[in-house]
């Protein structure tokens, strides 16, 4: 396995800082790798005042114009779960969405590709796939914005979106479609030896078995085909000690490997390898590995890194109640209130200039042999 692409943009380097690593605010509490403080913890700490974002002007109206319309599909589809006045995709099946599939939601998903697409350098892919592709499959597509610049950039190619929820757009490319299907099925719906490529982005949290995953979409990807799945840690990362276990960021992940756990849908794919150890299990070959760092705020000095900061904080603004609400409240039992006060702390830290944080971003990809 080659652990770099020959011709993949470089890895974003461990973004610099701009000033000396802050001393830490108050004494940290001793908390082990795994704590996870009680939510009390937080509605004991005052809330600091908020810090203004800088610098981020044009993320905002970059994206002040992106909207996504839902798909008007079948009923029972539409009968979305309404979590704290959210929707939800409802239980069916084998398929629990983690993340809402309203509006502040698809713009959250649509500012991530934004993100995803500075990540790549411009590309929508790394895998060597030929320009002439025939048929293509986005395996929980979201609002579909990856598989309608993918199928605009290859109009002869036949493009497949599928998502457990109905959140895509009805105005879209010719040889785009979306359909309703659940990535978690024992077998899926796809024929044999089908697809020339298969991608998939951000599934974290959302399936049952990755090792059952990759053999299934091994299953519908034709011989010498190609497999390219992006998924990202939970971890908000840091190279100068500025995130601590005990604040509101460092915490952050320790509920979400637990909530993951109780779930029944990893959120450690990063840290278990899990796309690797999947995809040779599966009996994929030739499997690139790429870890890229992407800076969380405008702290970077560098331009690119800090545009990718921009970028991945207003993701992350644009819907952090969202990426919450599910696992915090519905899987670890914390209450709106409770929620509400943890994130009014860390939107204080995630704005915070003192904070140098990133997170990984990892993009493993594979051949189907011949
Ligand atoms: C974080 S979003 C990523 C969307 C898209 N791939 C992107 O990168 O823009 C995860 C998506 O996976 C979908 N999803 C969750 N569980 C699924 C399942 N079992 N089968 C298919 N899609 C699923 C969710 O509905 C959501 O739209």
């Amino acid at each position: 396995m080659a652990n770099d692409a020959p011709g993949s943009p470089p890895s974003t380097a461990p973004v610099e800082a701009t000033t000396a690593p802050p001393e830490p605010a108050a004494k940290p509490v001793t908390v082990s790798d795994q704590t996870i403080l009680p939510a009390s913890h937080w509605q004991n700490a005052p809330i600091p005042d908020p810090i203004p974002a800088e610098d981020d002007g044009d993320a905002d109206s970059t994206y002040s114009s992106i909207q996504s319309s839902t798909a008007s599909l079948t009923d029972s589809i539409l009968q979305y779960r309404t979590i704290h006045g959210r929707t939800f995709h409802s239980e069916r099946g084998r398929a629990q969405a983690w993340t809402p599939n309203d509006e502040s939601q698809a713009e959250s998903m649509d500012m991530n590709h934004h993100l995803c697409t500075l990540v790549l350098d411009g590309k929508l892919h790394l895998a060597p796939i030929p320009d002439d592709v025939e048929k293509v499959l986005d395996i929980g597509t979201g609002t579909g914005v990856w598989a309608m610049d993918f199928a605009d950039l290859h109009p002869a190619a036949q493009v497949i979106g599928t998502d457990v929820s109905p959140m895509q757009p009805t105005w879209v490319p010719p040889n785009l479609q979306f359909q309703i299907d659940d990535a978690n099925e024992e077998e899926w719906t796809w024929r044999e030896n089908e697809f020339d490529f298969v991608h998939v982005r951000a599934l974290f949290g959302s399936i049952i078995s990755w090792p059952a995953f990759y053999k299934e979409a091994y299953r519908v990807t034709k011989p010498g085909g190609y497999i390219e799945d992006h998924e990202w840690s939970v971890k908000f990362g840091c190279d100068d000690g500025s995130v601590l276990d005990d604040s509101p960021m460092g915490q952050w992940s320790k509920v979400y490997w637990e909530g993951g756990k109780k779930f029944g849908r990893t959120f450690r794919v990063v840290e278990d390898d899990e796309q690797v150890r999947g995809m040779e299990a599966a009996g994929w070959k030739d499997i690139v590995k790429k870890d890229i760092k992407v800076p969380i705020g405008s702290w970077p000095r560098g331009e690119r890194e800090k545009t990718m900061g921009i970028f991945s904080r207003g993701m992350w603004e644009a819907d952090a109640e969202g990426y919450v609400l599910y696992i915090w409240g519905t899987v670890m039992g914390w209450s709106r209130e409770e929620i509400q006060v943890y994130i009014a702390h860390l939107r204080r830290q995630v704005r915070d200039p003192n904070v140098h944080s990133w997170y990984l971003h990892r993009i493993v990809y594979a051949r189907k042999p011949e």
